[in-house]
């Protein structure tokens, strides 16, 4: 089947290339020429492992395109993803203007039937207001439908999470849009398993939120119990491993650490309770998920405050700017947080991260920031060792190299990547998050 995707982003890029793989004909498009550009010469705007040889194989076969405009992507097929950016907006909430513009154009370009299908994160009801603003730009008096079909991918392992679903959510109201829905997805859950779940629009955009919210409440929780385990002089990482061996609870999303970031669980997680309190219901619980997150960060920063005594003129070497392994991405990051504070308080930070430093320096231009694709070149001479992300390469790091470069042989572990018994025997001082 012919489709179109509109944004090219870690999503909607990698939602077209797995179609596309699957044997269906797809034009992805984006209105940021620099971006499609890169993408007809080869180039990935993002990094996300594997998907360049996806890319690559599908523009060979001639099942993928790029455009930068809709109203081609219009023509090209009848069922039009949208996975453009729904930033978090001013006050919190999650900003539309983006798949509005999209719902807009495609109004616009309509000549017969479409289904528009809602692949980025919206919030509740969102079907209703874009379909109340395609009714007011139609030109053609033609049928449509909206439906919503939320992404459960991770930065990092997206290829193998769009390929190998769990579950496929689609929110419809025909069975047409449904049946539609269940053609584009019948090779990929032939292929990687998972089920295909038909319910209404509203409970599929809730099915997302609910369910990253979910995820970031379990964190939220190990990082509470992890404040508790340093106050009673117990090891976090064993009562997690204690509580995981419980079907019902499970042992993922339970790693105490820093703090969860990334382009979805804060912004869903805000956009969630914003929508709560819109319906009338506080969600206090999810409030205080967001507070906990939150202050994590201070934590760990009390961490090094407190092994520094004085953070003026001393060198920070901060390992990882990206919010998690196997991602260049830095949205919420906690890189984000520490490099401005640090900084702040007269210390030299230098970073290393094998992929996000331009992401890095996008986000914050006006931050100067040293950096090295070394380990050992970026901690030479350091006062400390921040541990932000758990790249294979840093849980690998000769200790005892990282030692003899360091000015002071201190680790300040925000991801419990070490273990500790490991890092104190190579004759560092480490405090880590949770484990007295
Ligand atoms: C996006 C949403 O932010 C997220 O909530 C949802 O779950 C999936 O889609 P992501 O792919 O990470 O996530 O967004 P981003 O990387 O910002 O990509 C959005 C793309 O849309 C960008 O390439 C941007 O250029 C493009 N875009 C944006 C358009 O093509 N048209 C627009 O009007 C706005
Ligand atoms: C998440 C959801 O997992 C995915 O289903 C959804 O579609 C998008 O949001 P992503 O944000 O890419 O995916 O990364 P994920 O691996 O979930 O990690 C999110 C954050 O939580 C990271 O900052 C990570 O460091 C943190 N995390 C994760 C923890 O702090 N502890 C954990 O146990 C797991």
């Amino acid at each position: 089947m012919k489709i179109t995707i509109v944004g090219t982003g870690y999503v909607g890029l990698v939602t077209g290339a797995c179609f596309s793989d699957a044997g269906h004909e797809v034009m992805c498009v984006d209105n940021n020429e620099k971006k499609i550009e890169m993408l007809l010469k080869g180039e990935m705007p993002i990094y996300e492992p594997g998907l360049d040889e996806i890319v690559e194989r599908n523009v060979k076969a001639g099942r993928l395109k790029f455009s930068t405009s809709i109203a081609e992507g219009t023509k090209f097929a009848k069922v039009i993803f949208i996975a453009v950016g729904t930033p978090p907006g001013v006050g919190g909430e999650a900003n539309l203007t983006y798949v509005e513009q999209v719902g807009r154009e495609v109004a616009e370009n309509m000549t017969d039937y479409h289904l528009l299908v809602e692949k980025s994160t919206v919030p509740a009801k969102t079907s209703e207001h874009l379909k109340r603003t395609m009714r007011k730009y139609l030109k053609a008096d033609v049928d449509f439908d909206v439906a919503s079909n939320p992404e459960f991918l991770r930065e990092g392992t997206a290829i193998v999470d769009a390929t190998h679903p769990d579950r496929i959510v689609v929110g419809v109201e025909s069975a047409r849009a449904g049946d539609l829905l269940e053609e584009i997805y019948k090779p990929i859950l032939a292929a990687g398993g998972g089920q295909f779940l038909r319910m209404n629009v509203t409970s599929a955009e809730l099915t997302k939120h609910a369910s990253n919210s979910f995820l970031a409440l379990k964190i939220s929780y190990i990082n509470a119990v992890a404040r508790i385990c340093e106050m009673a002089g117990a090891d976090v990482e064993q009562v997690a491993k204690g509580m995981g061996l419980d079907p019902r609870i499970g042992p993922r999303f339970l790693h105490a650490g820093v703090g969860y970031g990334g382009s979805c669980f804060p912004k869903d997680v805000d956009a969630f309770v914003r929508l709560s309190d819109a319906v009338g219901y506080d969600f206090k619980l999810l409030k205080e998920v967001q507070q906990i997150n939150k202050s994590q960060r201070e934590f760990v920063m009390q961490k090094i405050k407190r092994e520094l005594w004085v953070v003026q003129d001393k060198k920070i070497a901060i390992f990882g700017l990206a919010f998690k392994p196997e991602t260049d991405d830095v949205r919420e990051a906690p890189s984000l947080y520490f490099v401005p504070a640090l900084q702040e308080m007269k210390a030299k930070v230098v970073a290393w991260d094998p992929i996000a430093e331009g992401k890095f320096r996008e986000a914050l231009p006006d931050v100067p920031l040293e950096t090295s694709q070394d380990l050992y070149e970026c901690a030479t001479g350091a006062d400390l060792v921040l541990v932000l992300t758990e790249w294979d390469a840093v849980k690998n790091i000769d200790l005892a190299k990282l030692k003899s470069v360091m000015t002071t042989p201190v680790m300040i572990d925000g991801r419990n990547a070490f273990d500790p018994a490991t890092v104190r025997a190579a004759g560092f001082t480490y405090h880590s998050v949770g484990r007295a």
